[in-house]
């Protein structure tokens, strides 16, 4: 008995140590900057162009360009916009396992929306997730990135907003179950993953990396979408951009590792996607990242893309297998008859598909169509395939072609089977979902 009581001390010590160093790797976590090395520094003593406000070409500006210039380049309407919504309106929802969120109304309205803030109720909004009246806002609210945003920027957007048609739309309350319902625990959230700390540039690193810096870290909150989240669902910035979930989509690896991540995209590439929302042999960007490109990237300057892209290239690679390498050359075998496969699946690609993308996989009509070598098509979790055959992809108000919505014509089982088809004849792995699948992201 009393040999082993020293043994029992050392467990519990061992035990005790182990749980702090869990705590400590969830609760501690590394800034945004802080992959890059070298000295961060108060703006004023950057030297340098600043890497904040509106891009050289706007430097002349009127305020209200320069207002709407930062608001597009943070994305604000693309959530505060509901489907065939008014702008800045408010009322998407977005469902969390626990509930649905709407968005409010963030036009100039005095009793719906924010036209009776005043600017430090407005900048602690954004800032701090806190709301008019003290309470805490839900992350869903992107302020662990928009902390970083200068007060002259967010006053910017302010004077922007401020200057559009107010429009009269009461907010829809959340549906969170307790204990999400709970306002107050945002604020310990906020304590550990959304420091009040405003963008602070490396000065080791040049002008132009640093304005990508901040668009893509304060202003675009790319890592919202595109970083895992730990079991707090903070921004786990040890795995920075290595993949994350957006509504039922996946986010893809955007690090710089060639075979899971952009490595092997040329800038140029990069730069092409981010401004038309489509890169020769990469695919074109569907569902939130068609919006970020839409609203956001495609009405950015070409210094500030090339700025993006500049900073992007420099984040360190993460391997992540859920993202496979992508398959070899495209099948050549241009007929239906000796496509292997699901043969349900076949015949719905034959009957739905093939017209448009061709047995080959290479487009038949417009070179966005090709399937082969983009990423969605190598997910094995067929997550993004089955969210564009669901909902369709691009816009008749596209320069390009756009593909069309299947959610009402085909069921769960259908689009499951012509999902698990595509991605065994045009992808690295195949994927095997079923009609339960579907339906839960039918339900997105
Ligand atoms: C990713 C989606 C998303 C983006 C992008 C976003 N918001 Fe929001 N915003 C929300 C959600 C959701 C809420 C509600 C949070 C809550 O109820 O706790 C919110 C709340 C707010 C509020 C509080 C309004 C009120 O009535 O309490 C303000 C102000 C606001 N957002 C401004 C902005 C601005 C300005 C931008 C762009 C710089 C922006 N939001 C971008 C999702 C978003
Ligand atoms: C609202 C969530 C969201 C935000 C914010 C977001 N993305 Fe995306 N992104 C996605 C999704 C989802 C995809 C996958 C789209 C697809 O399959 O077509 C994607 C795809 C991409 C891709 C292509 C990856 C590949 O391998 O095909 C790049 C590059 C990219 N995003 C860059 C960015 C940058 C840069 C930003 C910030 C300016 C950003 N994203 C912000 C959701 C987001
Ligand atoms: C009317 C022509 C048309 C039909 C029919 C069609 N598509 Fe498409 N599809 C397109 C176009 C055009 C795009 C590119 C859309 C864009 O620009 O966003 C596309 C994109 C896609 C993508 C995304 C490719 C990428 O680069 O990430 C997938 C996956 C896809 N289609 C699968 C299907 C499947 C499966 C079917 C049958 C159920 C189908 N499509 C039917 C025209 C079509």
């Amino acid at each position: 008995m009393i040999a082993r009581r020293p043994a029992l001390l050392l467990l519990a010590a061992a035990v005790l140590i182990f749980l702090a160093v869990v705590a400590w790797r969830l609760l501690v976590l590394p800034s945004a900057l802080s992959f890059a090395g070298g000295t961060e520094v108060d703006l004023s003593a950057y030297v340098g162009a600043s890497p904040t406000g509106v891009p050289a070409e706007l430097a002349g500006a009127d305020e209200l360009t320069k207002g709407k210039y930062l608001t597009e380049a943070s994305d604000c309407a693309a959530c505060h916009t509901a489907k065939e919504g008014k702008p800045y309106a408010g009322g998407r929802p977005f469902k969390l396992p626990f509930g649905t969120i709407y968005t409010p109304n963030i036009t100039p309205d005095r009793e719906t929306g924010i036209g009776a803030w005043t600017n430090a109720e407005f900048l602690r909004a954004v800032h701090k997730g806190i709301g008019r009246r003290g309470e805490r806002l839900y992350p869903a609210l992107p302020y662990a990135s928009y902390t970083l945003l200068t007060d002259a920027d967010v006053l910017a957007i302010r004077r922007y907003l401020a200057s559009l048609p107010a429009v009269r739309q009461a907010n829809l309350p959340n549906t969170f179950s307790f204990p999400f319902s709970q306002r107050w625990l945002m604020g310990l959230w906020s304590a550990f993953f959304s420091p009040n700390k405003r963008f602070r540039p490396v000065a080791e690193r040049d002008a132009q990396w640093n304005r990508g810096a901040y668009l893509v870290e304060a202003a675009g909150h790319c890592g919202e979408c595109h970083t895992p989240r730990t079991v707090a669902q903070a921004m786990d910035t040890r795995r920075k951009f290595a993949g994350g979930q957006a509504e039922g989509w996946n986010a893809y690896n955007i690090t710089a590792d060639r075979l899971s991540g952009i490595g092997a995209w040329a800038a140029q590439d990069l730069s092409t996607y981010l401004t038309t929302g489509y890169a020769p042999g990469h695919g074109v960007a569907s569902g939130p990242m068609a919006e970020v490109v839409e609203l956001s990237t495609s009405r950015m300057t070409p210094s500030d893309i090339a700025a993006m892209v500049a900073y992007l290239k420099t984040v360190p690679p993460v391997s992540t297998k859920e993202a496979p390498a992508m398959a070899g050359p495209a099948p050549t075998i241009a007929s239906a008859g000796s496509a292997g496969g699901d043969p349900a699946g076949r015949r719905l690609f034959e009957g739905a598909c093939a017209s448009c993308h061709a047995w080959t996989g290479r487009g038949a009509i417009t070179p966005d169509q090709q399937l082969t070598g983009n990423r969605a098509v190598n997910d094995r979790t067929a997550a993004n395939v089955a969210m564009i055959i669901l909902d369709g992809s691009g816009s008749p108000q596209h320069a390009r072609a756009y593909m069309p919505s299947f959610r009402s014509s085909y069921s769960d089982a259908e689009i499951a089977a012509v999902s698990n088809f595509v991605t065994a004849r045009f992808g690295s792995r195949p994927s095997r979902i079923g009609a339960a699948d579907v339906k839960k992201m039918r339900d997105q």
